[in-house]
């Protein structure tokens, strides 16, 4: 790897290619690894599929800051998918087809080209693309250039339903449809007495094993455990279950988690780089943050927090049943609802007259709400979410016990992770009937509360822990660092 000039060798300097999957989530995890790897001198060139590009370049105030980094670049590859706006989820497919037939291509020619690297005058010396993106991990064993992946998704549906994919088609368990969906999964090391059928990533609920985004996990499974490192997000004692397992397949595993706490540990250590109005977040959406003045109103753990992230939607029907859960369990309640989010013909006059005058007096609703500093509000004792991974990790560092209501991917492994491994809630899954959202609530926020808070005030201090000077995400990230620094010399 070493530059040849005039024949004398000089050493590369560590310049990473960081190539996130398109949607809103992995790039905001890959912005605040990126972000870590420039604090500690390593030149980092961002490289985002066009259509998500566009979106991120409105969100101003994150591009001039990584802008001021002299380390830190964005680069672009066209990827043929014509949007405005950030792609749902339910359009995964199309834009991962989209990336493979138009992005693919383009990213071989530059990388075999090496016109990346003559564009930043520097070599790109490690590679980390989404573990999702098979084909970077076959470009970069192809061009010879380190590669160290990282995946967004729970490393506990990582590893039960992408990595042992083949073993639980070997075994028989994956695909079903319609069988009996309580019957346990026991082909899956470390969760044997844990996961059932339902519990298994949304994906694997069907009876069609060419379904491309099945074949596209097995690649995933095959392809990812060849390159020289895997990045997640989560900590040693969170997910102890499962990580020396994984570590037999995977051996070089950086857990470096809580990563949005990790991220603002040390921007925070560096003041010259944050401000008060200084903004983490990657968010497209505009935060409302009147929410946090209604919370200041209320005593602590009192108030119900109810958010289905940036992708999950609900029909009329869900509404109704959840809210009508909510309004009759008597808590006060913040609801993000998301424009977009209600599917169907949806106005308020399908709303009971009765249902919006009691939200009239104890709920909030905002169309987006600064997430992380709501959870760290003292007034919130419970979250009501679809379990997407960044929403559970900044719920379990933030100690607030959930109830668990989980829509797609990874979300239905999590809020089982949730009920039955970390004993942080209640898992709703494959339900949604009023009775059933007011007990979860009454149990959570009531009559189980003082259990509920000692476990998630447990799992609180040791996500704090584990990003202190010496905790073990931290030691994993400059793991990370000496590696990365080390495979480019
Ligand atoms: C989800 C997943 O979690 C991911 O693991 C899966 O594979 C794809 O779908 P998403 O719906 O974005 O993604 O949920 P989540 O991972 O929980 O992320 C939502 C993010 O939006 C969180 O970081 C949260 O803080 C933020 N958010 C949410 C806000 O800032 N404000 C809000 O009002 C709601």
């Amino acid at each position: 790897l070493n530059h040849q000039v005039n024949d004398a060798k000089i050493p590369l300097q560590p310049h990473v290619l960081i190539f996130p999957l398109p949607f809103q989530g992995p790039v905001n995890c890959a912005l605040k690894l990126a972000e870590l790897l420039c604090l500690s001198g390593i030149h980092v060139t961002f490289l985002n599929t066009e259509h998500i590009h566009r979106p991120l370049l409105r969100h101003t105030q994150v591009v001039s800051r990584f802008n001021s980094y002299p380390n830190f670049r964005f680069e672009t590859v066209p990827d043929g998918v014509e949007h405005e706006k950030p792609v749902s989820g339910d359009r995964f497919m199309e834009v991962m087809e989209a990336v493979d037939t138009v992005s693919r291509p383009l990213f071989r020619e530059m990388m075999v080209s090496g016109s990346l690297s003559s564009r930043s005058d520097r070599p790109v010396t490690v590679m980390i693309p989404d573990a999702c993106f098979s084909f970077a991990v076959d470009i970069a064993l192809e061009t010879s250039t380190p590669v160290v992946v990282f995946d967004t998704v729970s490393p506990c549906c990582l590893w039960t339903s992408y990595l042992n994919l083949p073993t639980l088609i070997q075994a028989g368990d994956v695909p079903f449809k319609g069988d009996d969906l309580d019957e346990l999964i026991k082909s899956v090391p470390g969760t044997e007495h844990i996961m059932r059928r339902r519990d298994l990533a949304s994906f694997c609920r069907t009876n069609d094993l060419s379904d491309p985004v099945i074949q596209l996990i097995l690649k995933e499974a095959r392809t990812a455990p060849q390159a020289q490192g895997f990045i997640i997000n989560t900590f040693e004692d969170l997910d102890a279950l499962i990580l020396p397992h994984m570590k037999k397949l995977c051996p070089n595993i950086y857990p470096i988690g809580p990563l949005h706490s990790l991220h603002k540990a040390r921007l925070m250590a560096n003041t010259t780089l944050v401000s008060s109005d200084t903004t983490l977040s990657n968010s497209v959406w505009k935060e409302d943050r009147s929410c946090l003045s209604w919370l200041d109103k209320h005593p602590p753990k009192t108030v119900l927090y109810v958010s289905i992230g940036s992708l999950a939607t609900m029909t009329v029907n869900q509404l109704l049943e959840i809210w009508h859960g909510v309004v009759n369990s008597e808590k006060p309640f913040l609801w993000v609802r998301r424009p977009g989010s209600i599917t169907g013909e949806y106005d308020e006059s399908q709303i009971p007259i009765e249902l919006l005058e009691r939200t009239k007096e104890i709920g909030c609703i905002v169309d987006w709400a600064p997430q992380e500093d709501v959870l760290a509000h003292p007034a919130v004792g419970g979250f009501l979410t679809h379990s997407g991974w960044n929403s559970t990790i900044e719920s379990i560092v933030e100690g607030v016990p959930m109830i668990c209501w989980p829509y797609f991917v990874d979300q239905q492994v999590n809020s089982r992770f949730v009920g039955e491994v970390w004993k942080l809630g209640i898992d709703m899954k494959d339900t949604c009937d009023r009775v059933i959202v007011e007990k979860a609530v009454r149990d959570v926020m009531g009559t189980r509360r003082d259990m509920f808070i000692q476990c998630a005030d447990g799992w609180a201090n040791l996500a704090k822990e584990s990003i202190a000077e010496m905790g073990s995400s931290s030691m994993s990230l400059s793991r990370l660092i000496d590696d990365i620094k080390a495979m480019s010399s």
